[in-house]
C-alpha cells in the first residue's frame, strides 16, 4: 500500500452501543473494544503507519456513573498485566500516555509508567494512548507555558508562532496529523486534538469500534489514499 498515513488519530466510539446490541453490559464492550485496540495498532504498526493516537478517556468522561468510571481505571492495569508478554514483550510498539495525571488513581498511574518505560526503545510505531486528555485543556495548559515564558524575558511577543505552540503541546514533536478517524457514527469533535486536526482528513464510520476489525482501518487507509490534499494550495493535477 502506497501514500501510508503517518500519523492516525483515532475517536474510539461507540462501546457501550455495541454492548448494548449483542446483549452484553457496557463493561464488555470496553473490554472487546481494548481488544480490538490492540488488533487494530498491530496492524497499523505492520503497514507502516508512524503515530497511532488514541482517544480513550475524556476530561469529560467523569461525568459518567461512578460504576463506570471505575471499571475505565481498573480494567487496563489488569488487562497490560494479563497481556503483558504478548503486548509488551513481543511487540515493538512504543506506548506513550497524555492528558492530565493528577486525578488518575495510583493503580493506573503505576501502569501508564511501567507501560512507558518498557517500552521507551522500541522502534516501531508510537501509540498515544490519550487518558484524562481533553484538548482544551491541553491548549490552556499551553498557553500557560507561553505565559510564563514571555513573563520570564524569555521570549518576544513574536517569537510566539504556530512552532511554538505546537512545542507546548502534549504531542511535542509528533508528525502532523493527517488522518482522523471516529467510529459509531457521531461526526463531532468531541473535545480531541482541536489544534492539531488543521488539514487533517476526517473520516466518519457508523461501526462501533469493537467491531471497528484491522479490515475496516484498512478501508479508511484507503480512503484516505484518494483524498486530494491541498493545504490552501492548487491540486497541482488539474
Ligand atoms: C467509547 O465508547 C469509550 C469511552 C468513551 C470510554 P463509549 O463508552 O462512549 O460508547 P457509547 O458511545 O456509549 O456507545
Ligand atoms: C469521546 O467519546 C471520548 C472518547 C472516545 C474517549 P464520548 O462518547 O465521550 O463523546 P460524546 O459525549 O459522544 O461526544
Ligand atoms: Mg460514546
Amino acid at each position: 500500500m502506497n501514500r501510508i498515513p503517518k500519523h492516525v488519530a483515532i475517536i474510539l466510539d461507540g462501546n457501550g452501543r455495541w454492548a448494548k446490541k449483542n446483549h452484553k453490559f457496557r463493561a464488555q464492550g470496553h473490554v472487546h473494544g481494548a481488544f480490538n485496540l490492540r488488533d487494530v495498532a498491530k496492524y497499523a504498526n505492520e503497514i507502516g503507519v508512524k503515530y497511532l493516537t488514541v482517544y480513550c478517556f475524556s476530561t469529560e468522561n467523569w461525568k459518567r456513573p461512578e460504576k463506570e468510571v471505575n471499571f475505565l481505571m481498573k480494567m487496563p492495569p489488569r488487562y497490560f498485566e494479563k497481556y503483558w508478554n504478548q503486548i509488551v514483550i513481543n511487540s515493538n510498539i512504543r506506548y506513550k500516555v497524555i492528558g492530565r495525571r493528577d486525578r488518575i488513581p495510583a493503580k493506573l498511574l503505576e501502569t501508564i509508567e511501567r507501560l512507558e518505560d518498557a517500552t521507551k526503545n522500541k522502534t516501531g510505531m508510537v501509540l498515544t494512548l490519550c487518558v484524562d486528555y481533553g484538548s482544551q485543556d491541553e491548549i490552556v495548559s499551553a498557553i500557560k507555558n507561553i505565559a510564563i515564558l514571555y513573563k520570564e524575558n524569555k521570549i518576544n511577543l513574536d517569537d510566539i508562532t504556530p512552532n511554538l505552540v505546537d512545542d507546548n503541546l502534549f504531542t511535542k514533536g509528533y508528525p502532523k496529523l493527517d488522518l482522523l478517524i471516529r467510529t459509531s457514527g457521531e461526526c463531532r469533535i468531541s473535545n480531541y486534538l482541536l489544534w492539531q486536526l488543521a488539514y487533517s482528513e476526517l473520516y466518519f464510520t457508523d461501526t462501533f469500534f469493537p467491531d471497528f476489525t484491522p479490515d475496516k482501518f484498512k478501508e479508511a487507509l484507503i480512503d484516505f489514499q484518494n483524498r486530494n490534499r491541498r493545504f490552501g494550495g492548487l491540486d497541482e493535477n488539474k
